[in-house]
């Protein structure tokens, strides 16, 4: 039995990257391995949680000693490392934590593999889940290549830049067998309500004002999350030692229309009058260093291993939403605190 460890997976991506492969892969034990941070959260996984294939392991990936001991005891097969401090303006009140887990998790990851492999890489792969925002800000037109020049501007996608370069650096010093992958933003069900899309939804289901930043003229490259797992799937089976691979949508919204479709959906299905919800729309003072447009060009991924995604945005987006609606009880304890309390219950004596 191969015994893969996918780091961050109570978080947004990480939950959906675990399921798929604790249910898509018997012969393969997953051990997920998660700090559990605000942003960690079991409930996500509650339908996995008791499968014979899977464990959980609370730890930091920052605590160099303990990533080398699960390393020793499991001697692990292969890696997807998710784990990460993975919201913008956080990373601008609070930078430090973006580098220690970022930066410094991420090499002790890379020791750890590279000590336990160091005889034998046969089958072997460390698999690093990184951003498209390490590509730094497009002006009105272009796209983000595998080869464009890294030009990150906030600490989280520093961070994150750093921790690629660090990547790449232990497959062409020591061997490490890595592969890349830089993906452009994400929606789905299971997203911390931090980040714009289930912030939204929430506060529009509050009637709460909707903090627009600068003009909402910023224009991002959205993903669902389930696409972005199937390409994770392909890619670390797939994919060559080595190689990057940028993975979008080509779906650009300008935020403040992507907004305004949340507003209209989100009318309907809560049987407001139309216009309702888009009344809560604030314009607020603008992110610092807030980069104006992403967009990823994916031609490697669809032509060299047949990945495409999914989903229309139109059909993604209707799903989200009626994810958050149907899990009311999930977005609750998620804004109150009370999903922390979860892995005391489940796992409290371990
Ligand atoms: P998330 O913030 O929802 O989840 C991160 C997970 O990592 C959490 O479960 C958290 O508890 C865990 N974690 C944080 N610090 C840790 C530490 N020191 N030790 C162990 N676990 C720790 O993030 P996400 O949105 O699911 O993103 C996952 C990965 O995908 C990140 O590497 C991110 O950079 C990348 N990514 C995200 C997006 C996106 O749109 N969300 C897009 C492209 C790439
Ligand atoms: P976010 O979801 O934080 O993702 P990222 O910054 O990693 O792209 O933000 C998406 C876009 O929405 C970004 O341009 C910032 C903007 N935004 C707002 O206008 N208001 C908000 O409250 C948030 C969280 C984001």
């Amino acid at each position: 039995m191969k015994k893969i460890l996918i780091t961050g997976g109570a978080g947004f991506i990480g939950s959906h990257v675990v399921r798929m492969y604790v249910n898509k892969y018997p012969d393969y034990h997953i051990f997920n391995l998660d700090k559990l941070t605000y942003a960690g959260n079991l409930e996500n996984l509650k339908d996995v949680e008791n499968k014979t294939n899977y464990t959980f392991v609370k730890g930091d990936i920052v605590d160099g000693d303990f990533i080398q001991k699960l390393f020793e005891e499991h001697q692990f097969d292969g890696v997807i490392h998710l784990a990460a401090e993975s919201h913008v303006d956080r990373s601008i009140s609070n930078p430090m934590e973006f580098i220690m887990t970022n930066i410094i998790g991420t090499v002790n990851l890379l020791n750890a593999a590279r000590y336990i492999w160091k005889d034998n890489i046969e089958g072997k792969r460390f698999y690093h889940v990184s951003t498209d925002e390490v590509y730094g800000s497009l002006g009105d037109t272009g796209f983000f290549y595998e080869d464009t020049a890294y030009d990150p501007h906030s600490p989280y996608s520093a961070s994150k830049a750093s921790s690629d370069h660090l990547v790449r650096a232990y497959h062409d010093t020591y061997g490490l067998p890595i592969i890349i992958s830089n993906c452009s933003n994400n929606y789905g069900g299971n997203q911390f309500p931090e980040k714009l899309i289930p912030l939204f939804i929430n506060n529009i289901r509050h009637n709460k004002p909707l903090p627009v930043y600068g003009k909402g003229e910023n224009v991002r490259d959205w993903l669902y999350v389930l696409d972005h797992a199937t390409a994770i799937d392909v890619i670390y089976h797939n994919g060559s030692i080595g190689e990057t691979f940028n993975i979008g949508g080509h779906n650009e919204w300008k935020n403040i229309d992507l907004i305004k479709v949340l507003c209209k959906v989100m009318d309907k299905k809560l049987g407001r009058p139309k216009g309702e919800s888009e009344k809560l729309i604030t314009y607020v003072t603008d992110r610092a260093g807030h980069d104006l447009r992403y967009a990823i060009d994916s031609t490697k991924l669809q032509n060299e291993l047949g990945w495409t995604p999914s989903l229309q945005f139109e059909e993604g987006i209707e799903k989200t939403i009626d994810w958050y609606l149907e899990n009311q009880e999930w977005l609750d304890n998620v804004t109150s605190g009370n999903y922390q309390k979860y892995y005391d219950e489940m796992y409290g004596d371990r």
